[in-house]
């Protein structure tokens, strides 16, 4: 037993070392809707990584007991629990906010379903963040995450505090799919492989470019067109297995943590750190949100790669998925006009 207790003991500190850059500042990251399904591994995970120092948990039920439970992790950051009127008090001096609050989707239903509740569960969160920590990073995952960035987006606006290096749309589960899948179907070490996911967060806007992938594989078209299904159906694939009890949450942490240690790795300086996400960007013409690889700094998204080289099957998939991709951001931007 104590060898296995140690084992793991090895275990975390070394995904803490994988995850984190060196520990040198003081960082505060606030996870709202942390008692949910994605909300309590992706505490953990925060919890695990040694480059936060606080670790502030909100959610509208359940808080005390998960932070109180995620508080005995014998790691650095400091664990707070949050709940009801205490929201402004978990963001202030926040300087990455985690968003996974709202309902997932149930088999049967598309993520634009979700609109009408998540809209508004959104929007009162990101006016809290536009009072009490106006400059921090927003990681947005909830979904549909297509729609819930432009609103987020509108409401700093209305807020004067907008900043597009600040506000990213997590889409860092298509890239752990899409990752996960190319290197299975080709016979590669999945922890070499690098495949790039463009567009959007829903069907098909999540374009994996295979043709930029490394190390590049020779796929056959059939290949190409079942690899590109599947990563576009990843999350379907999940919430049916799951058969009415939510959606993806495990591998969502794991991808959410990836992406807000991306995040609090360029706060801090460190070189070279970039993660596709889904931001206001001129990548694709005529798109006003865009998921591109981008440069993290200490500003946020400083610098956005564009979509660079791709093949015929890529441009066709590309420009069959703008009128969605511009449909669901439109539908963000009259939401936030219609609820002031
Ligand atoms: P869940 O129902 O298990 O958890 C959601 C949590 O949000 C609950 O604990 C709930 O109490 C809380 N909540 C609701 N309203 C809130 C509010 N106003 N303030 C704070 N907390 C609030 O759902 P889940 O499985 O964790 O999924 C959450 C969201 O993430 C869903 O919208 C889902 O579609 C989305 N999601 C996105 C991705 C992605 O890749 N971006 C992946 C998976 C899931
Ligand atoms: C996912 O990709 O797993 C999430 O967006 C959840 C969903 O509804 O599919």
């Amino acid at each position: 037993f104590l060898r296995a207790a140690r084992g793991l003991g090895e275990a975390a500190r070394g995904m803490g070392r994988a995850m984190a850059s060196a520990a040198v500042r003081e960082r505060k990251v606030a996870v709202l809707g942390a008692a949910g399904g994605i909300g309590q591994p992706l505490a953990l995970l925060m919890k695990m990584n040694p480059a936060v120092t606080e670790l502030a948990l909100y959610d509208i039920a359940n808080m005390p007991g998960v932070a109180a439970d995620v508080s005995h992790v014998n790691t650095r950051a400091q664990v707070k629990a949050y709940s009801g009127d205490e929201l402004g008090d978990c963001l202030s001096g926040a300087d990455v906010v985690v968003i996974p609050a709202g309902v997932p989707r149930k088999p049967g239903m598309t993520r634009q379903d979700l609109f009408n509740v998540n809209a508004g569960i959104v929007k009162n969160l990101v006016e809290a963040i536009a009072k009490n920590c106006p400059t921090a990073c927003i990681n947005m995952i909830s979904n549909p995450v297509n729609s819930t960035v432009p609103i987020a987006a509108e409401i700093l606006k209305r807020n004067n505090v907008y900043d597009k290096r600040k506000l990213m749309g997590v889409t860092t589960l298509d890239v752990v799919r899409a990752k996960t899948f190319y290197a299975e179907k080709m016979g590669l070490n999945v922890g070499e492989v690098d495949v790039p996911v463009v567009g959007g967060h829903a069907g098909i806007t999540i374009l994996p470019l295979w043709s930029q992938a490394t190390p590049s594989a020779e796929m056959s078209k059939d290949d190409v067109e079942a690899l590109t299904k599947r990563t576009q159906d990843g999350g379907t694939e999940v919430v049916q297995a799951k058969a009415g009890k939510g959606s993806a949450t495990l591998s969502m942490a794991y991808a959410g943590a990836l992406f807000a240690d991306a995040c609090l790795r360029g706060l801090n300086g460190a070189p070279n750190v970039i993660e596709c996400s889904y931001v206001e960007s001129t990548a694709c013409d005529g798109v006003p949100f865009f998921s591109t690889k981008v440069l993290l700094g200490a500003n946020g998204a400083e610098e956005i790669h564009p979509i660079g080289d791709i093949n015929e099957y890529e441009k066709e998939a590309l420009d069959a998925m703008i009128p969605e991709l511009n449909a669901s951001i439109e539908s963000g931007v009259k939401f936030a006009a219609e609820n002031k």
